[in-house]
């Protein structure tokens, strides 16, 4: 009887990431954002923005900081507490990129080969993508493991990443006799909001490239354009079900329905067992103004510390700091595992 390879033992730790590009959305928020404020009193938590992954497409260099800045804001705003949890930018801990290369040597073609965001973005022309996008996920596989990570929340659309993360720890713990070395992170993709969808189009994802502005709510928007919105949102003349099953078939009525869910914290049979029966004139208005009273606050605080950039630079500084000493001694761990020369060593 063999026995099964020792399993990690290391703490529970939380990360994730949002890239630093384009302004962010409802699904960004509901998906992501909110979710890592619920969980940062459960671990020690780590939130990056993810500024070298957003390179893999152009971005304007006299923007970039400024979204990165963006993007600290936002989660700030909404309520991750920059005392507890650990926000950086993710260039500002170069280990990232250096566990990044180790990984490229780890991970297989055939793995990269399948992984479907690289054929959405890529598009019809893969030869002119950069090969950094095509190697996107192995640089989140490092993000994660570099701090050991053991649970991430993200939305629906990074179900794959998580998956080839999982491998390439696997591999690594494997090929170099280190079993438990890296953890097998669990994807945290939970609640009501998991993947939330256009509001023009319920085939569709809420998303940052969606040419059509009232396909999403972005997070700086202010009331009226939020009412407005959702006043337009598609839908279909039916009154709400009564069951979770006759919502499923009714893509649009089920998305606006789960976006009130997690906006009041609640579940989706819980939101019908109020609303069944009633029409969308009822239903809309119910759901702008519950959107505007979450959501007001956040964006308010956004602005403000849009407005005021050194605040955020504080942040960022001793979050950069802090992720450091944390990923150091464990890229210095991995580098020791690879065989790299250190002096007086092996
Ligand atoms: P990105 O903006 O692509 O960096 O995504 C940041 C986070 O938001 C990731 O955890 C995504 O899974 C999540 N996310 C993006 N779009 C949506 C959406 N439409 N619904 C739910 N989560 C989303
Ligand atoms: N790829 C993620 C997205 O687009 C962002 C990301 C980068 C991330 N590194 C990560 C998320 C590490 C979780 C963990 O949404």
């Amino acid at each position: 009887m063999t026995d099964a390879p020792a399993a990690y033992s290391g703490p529970k730790r939380i990360l994730s990431g949002i890239q630093a590009s384009g302004s962010l959305h409802l699904g960004n928020y509901l998906g992501a954002l909110k979710r890592f404020v619920e969980l940062q009193d459960t671990a020690p938590t780590f939130v990056f923005v993810a500024d070298l992954h957003a390179i893999t497409v152009w971005q304007d260099p006299a923007v970039l900081a400024a979204q990165t800045r963006e993007i600290a804001a936002a989660y700030i705003a909404s309520g991750l507490d920059p005392k507890h949890s650990t926000i950086f930018p993710q260039s500002a801990v170069r280990e990232h990129a250096e566990l990044a290369w180790i990984f490229n040597c780890v991970a297989r073609l055939g793995w990269l080969d399948r992984m479907t965001q690289f054929k959405e973005k890529s598009g019809q022309h893969k030869e002119r993508a950069s090969v950094g996008l095509y190697t996107y996920p192995v640089l989140q596989a490092a993000d994660i493991l570099l701090y050991r990570a053991t649970h991430v929340p993200v939305g629906e659309d990074q179900k794959q990443h998580l998956e080839l993360t999982r491998d390439i720890a696997q591999k690594f713990n494997n090929d170099f006799s280190a079993p438990g070395f890296f953890p097998l992170p669990e994807p945290m993709i939970q609640g009501p909001a998991t993947r939330v969808m256009s509001l023009r189009d319920g085939s569709a994802k809420m998303s940052k490239s969606d040419p059509s502005d009232l396909s999403r709510i972005n997070l700086l928007d202010d009331a009226d354009a939020i009412a407005s919105k959702i006043r337009k949102a598609r839908t279909d003349p039916e009154p709400l079900p009564d069951t979770l099953e006759a919502l499923k078939a009714r893509p649009e009525a089920d998305n606006l329905v789960g976006i009130y869910a997690a906006l009041a914290d609640e579940t989706k049979a819980e939101v019908l067992a109020r609303y069944a029966g009633q029409g969308f004139g009822v239903f809309k208005p119910a759901l702008a103004a519950l959107a505007v009273e979450k959501l007001g606050p956040v964006t308010g605080e956004m602005r403000r510390l849009m407005a005021d950039p050194a605040e955020v630079d504080r942040v960022l500084v001793a979050g950069a700091e802090r992720a450091r000493e944390a990923a150091a001694p464990i890229l210095a761990e991995t580098r020791a595992k690879v065989g790299f020369w250190s002096a007086g060593a092996g």
